[in-house]
């Protein structure tokens, strides 16, 4: 669990520099993940050592996996198999992840072993039913607060049957725990979604050996087919690399250059989003790291104009909208953000927090039921804002306050370190140039 700290932030005047961002975080708990439910030794690196990715580091040594971190910062896993894993002694903290816990949810289904999933204040509020419910479907027994929706959740496991499941919502975390469960069990499952959710599950299954197949619409694991353990190379996060795109666009006299992003089109709609606002971005060296394609991106000052997101473009910028809403600030016109009820499920609800937020720096800003209306372009004051303990809020903040008028106090800024250690770090680096 984070400290409770608060940061200043000063406005700035051109930023500047080339970097590397940490490992990207839904690539690298699946790395811990998948490497341990294979046979043999898998060597990782570009970790990110955020506090969510060490939440299932440690789930999974409770289970019995072993890990060496090497000092040329390798994690190198020696996975047990599909059937190896051993009952946890304790209850499993997965922090502030719901990565970690969803997925996970997934995999201890189909353990021959009782299990119990427990997470931080806010953990503890956001829906579990979006997993228990396929999971139970499959025979799975979890037992869970609020009428089994909410952790802690109970997992008596193991006892599964395939699935054919048709998720009512685009999400990789529940797509992913059906498809885990499902390759512990005879026969075939399948996930069905609304529109494509990020799919590195299904790219770093197949990596590792799994049989997984997919098609428009969904994908399919054959189960009980054995994972081998293999080298992973974690790309840098287009989630975190995205506070400095946005930060270079809307800070004037700005050239910053983001070195090995990730730029999986299934996570790319914010460089998308960022374009059609009118912002550079430039994208060069494109090439592919262990099944995923990364490239660096160039990012210039620019004038930017409001847009209309919806549809397709939520799912792959799903994580990105507190900062596209600062863009939206620092844009000429109305900016609405559509189809996006599920920011009110994140780490908190991402729409009343930024409105909250913007709002108390003079922005026009509107909530709506599925996302928010920004009209952009007038300047932004500074003062005091909270980040509600959410990690992308903070950072989001930190970005607006670059160019609003007068300093910025964020409360509660520790929380950073749940995807991006080093955050404040480097946001000081690229000020000085
Ligand atoms: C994640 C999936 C997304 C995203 C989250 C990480 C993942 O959630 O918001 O931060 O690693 O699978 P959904 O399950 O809603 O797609």
């Amino acid at each position: 669990m984070h400290k409770i700290e608060s940061r200043i932030i000063t406005p700035k005047n051109g930023l500047r520099g080339e970097f590397v961002v940490p490992g990207d975080k839904s690539i690298s708990h699946r790395a811990i993940m998948f490497a341990s439910l294979a046979k043999g030794e898998s060597h990782i690196r570009g970790l990110l050592r955020g506090e969510d990715c060490l939440s299932t580091l440690s789930a999974f040594k409770s289970l019995g996996i072993e890990v060496v971190e090497t000092a040329d910062d390798e994690l190198i896993i020696q996975g047990c198999g599909l059937a190896g894993l051993k009952e946890p002694h304790d209850v499993i903290d997965c922090g502030n992840s719901g990565t970690t816990m969803r997925l996970m949810s997934g995999i201890l289904s189909a353990q021959p072993f009782f299990s119990i999933l427990t997470g931080d204040q806010y953990l503890r509020k956001r829906p579990m039913g979006r997993v228990i419910d396929p999971l139970t479907s499959m025979g799975a027994k979890i037992l869970g607060r609020n009428n089994h929706t909410k952790a802690p959740l109970a997992i008596d496991g193991g006892g599964l049957k395939p699935v054919d499941y048709h998720s009512p919502i685009a999400s990789a975390q529940v797509k992913s725990a059906v498809l885990l469960a499902g390759m512990h069990v005879d026969g075939e499952t399948t996930v069905f979604e609304p529109h494509l959710s990020r799919d590195h599950s299904e790219r770093m299954l197949r990596y590792f050996g799994a049989d997984l197949e997919s098609f428009s619409g969904g994908a399919r694991v054959k189960g009980r087919v054995e994972l081998t353990g293999r080298e992973v190379v974690v790309p840098g996060d287009i989630s975190s690399a995205a506070f400095f795109l946005v930060a270079g666009l809307i800070v004037p006299n700005s050239e910053i250059l983001l070195q090995n992003v990730g730029i999986n089109p299934t996570r790319s709609g914010i460089i998308d989003i960022l374009q059609l606002m009118g912002g550079s971005i430039e994208l060069t060296n494109q090439r592919e790291l262990s099944g995923e394609p990364v490239a660096d991106l160039l990012v210039k000052s620019s004038d930017l104009s409001g847009i209309e997101i919806g549809g397709e473009l939520i799912p792959r910028a799903i994580d990105e909208f507190p900062v596209v809403s600062v863009a939206a600030a620092f844009a000429a016109g109305v900016t609405t953000i559509r189809d996006a009820k599920e920011l009110r499920v994140k780490e908190t609800d991402r729409i009343a927090a930024m409105c909250d937020c913007l709002g108390s720096l003079g922005v026009d800003i509107v909530p709506l039921e599925d996302g928010m209306r920004i009209v952009g372009g007038k300047p932004l004051c500074g003062g005091e804002v909270n980040s509600f303990g959410d990690h992308r809020i903070a950072m989001s903040m930190a970005i607006a306050a670059l160019n609003a008028t007068s300093e910025l106090k964020i409360l509660d800024s520790a929380c950073t370190e749940t995807s991006f250690p080093g955050f404040w770090e480097l946001l000081n680096q690229v000020s000085k140039g």
